[in-house]
């Protein structure tokens, strides 16, 4: 398969990570036969310090002309700290979603056995977690109308969903539940919110076509406290914008680093690719940031473009990797010397090598001086 990919590593760690998960995507396209072009552009704050821009133009036309994004991070703590700032970072992000109209945006979260005792919560509750969190992306108060009076002193977002944008993001989900646990919960705010309980009609109307999957609803609050107290009874959450950010920071901790989640963001068109993670700037540079989420939203675009046994290698690489303590020093206690570069030389090299022996895999990096 040919596929062009536009890159856009973006801000803080966002490039060091990206990097690993080109060197998988190349990887992958040398074992397999495939022709995997990368094409780069900027984004964030680098893309505001060279074009005043946080989107460019040429950016939105790159990844308008490719099959597929690969997205690392944005964000800058001088945006941060600075609320009157009417250029940010973050603005290239949400246009680009936007414009896309990449509407649904899928996090897998997955408690991984030997990462168990890297969650603060307890093991018992943890271990076999399997969730999907099919987030909706282009609506809800992200983007509704924002004002902030003249004096300054009254500011408000406005929340606003139609029933297709319910819709078309509720049948991914029932779909996806379809291929999994067959479940659905459906997380809202329908006791105080119009705009939850709107969701709530669509997705119970819709649900009515899928009688295979069960459907359930929480509050958001609710929500929250059961995704920590019995991670396990979840299979597929559904949830509109904003929810679905935060629950799924939260929902991070059950694997043990928010270094680990991937993520996909769907529309009609196009698919854009990336880390759950934000720019992290206090790591930037150091060698310290974990590349596995970036390298998992890969193997997520090649799901996407159903090269299966493909996106199947690079998980199974990272798996191996996290058996082996392969892994930057937010996973690993007893060694905080491996770096980011390190952990994508070895899921490369899985790639290359899948039947060598680990041993081998130890030896060749661990006796590398170059290891940060
Ligand atoms: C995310 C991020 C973004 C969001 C920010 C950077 C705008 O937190 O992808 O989860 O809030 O959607
Ligand atoms: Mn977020």
């Amino acid at each position: 398969m040919k596929l062009n990919i536009a890159v856009l590593p973006g801000d803080g760690i966002g490039p060091e990570v990206t990097e690993q998960a080109v060197k998988a995507l190349q990887a992958i396209g040398t074992e397999f036969n495939h022709t995997f072009t990368f094409k780069y552009a900027d984004v964030g704050a680098v893309a505001i310090d060279k074009t005043g821009n946080p989107l460019p133009e040429e950016t939105l036309d790159l990844c308008e002309s490719t099959d597929a994004i690969l997205f690392g991070s944005i964000g800058d703590p001088k945006y941060d700290n600075d609320p009157t700032a009417k250029i940010r970072p973050e603005q290239g992000l949400l246009r680009l979603r936007k414009t896309l109209g990449l509407f649904a945006n899928i996090r897998p979260v997955k408690a991984y056995d030997k990462l168990l005792e890297q969650s603060p919560l307890k093991t018992n509750i943890i271990a076999g977690t399997d969730i999907s969190i099919y987030r909706e992306l282009t609506g809800g108060i992200y983007f509704g109308e924002k004002t902030l009076s003249e004096d300054g002193d009254t500011a408000s977002d406005l929340c606003t969903y139609s029933r297709l944008e319910i819709e078309r993001i509720t049948h991914l989900a029932f779909k996806a539940a379809q291929l999994r646990k067959n479940k659905v919960t459906l997380v809202d705010k329908a006791n105080v919110l119009e705009s939850s309980r709107l969701w709530r009609k669509v997705v119970t109307e819709i649900g009515d076509e899928y009688p295979d999957v069960d459907l359930d609803f929480l509050f958001v609050d609710n929500a929250a406290m059961q995704l920590i107290l019995n991670p396990n009874q979840f299979d597929v959450i559904l949830t509109e914008n904003m929810f679905g950010d935060i629950i799924s920071d939260e929902a991070s901790v059950i694997g043990g680093s928010i270094g680990l989640l991937a993520s996909a963001s769907i529309g009609d068109k196009y698919a854009l690719f990336e880390p759950i993670h934000g720019s992290y700037p206090q790591a930037k540079g150091k060698g310290i940031a974990n590349p596995i989420a970036s390298i998992l939203s890969a193997a997520m675009l090649l799901d996407h473009f159903e090269l299966k046994e493909e996106a199947d290698m690079i998980r199974k690489a990272v798996e191996r990797s996290i058996e082996l303590n392969i892994t930057t020093p937010d996973l690993n206690q007893d060694n905080k010397q491996i770096s980011t570069k390190l952990v994508g030389e070895f899921i490369e090299d899985f790639i290359h090598h899948p039947n060598d022996s680990n041993i081998n895999y130890k030896n060749i990096h661990l006796g590398q001086s170059t290891i940060i």
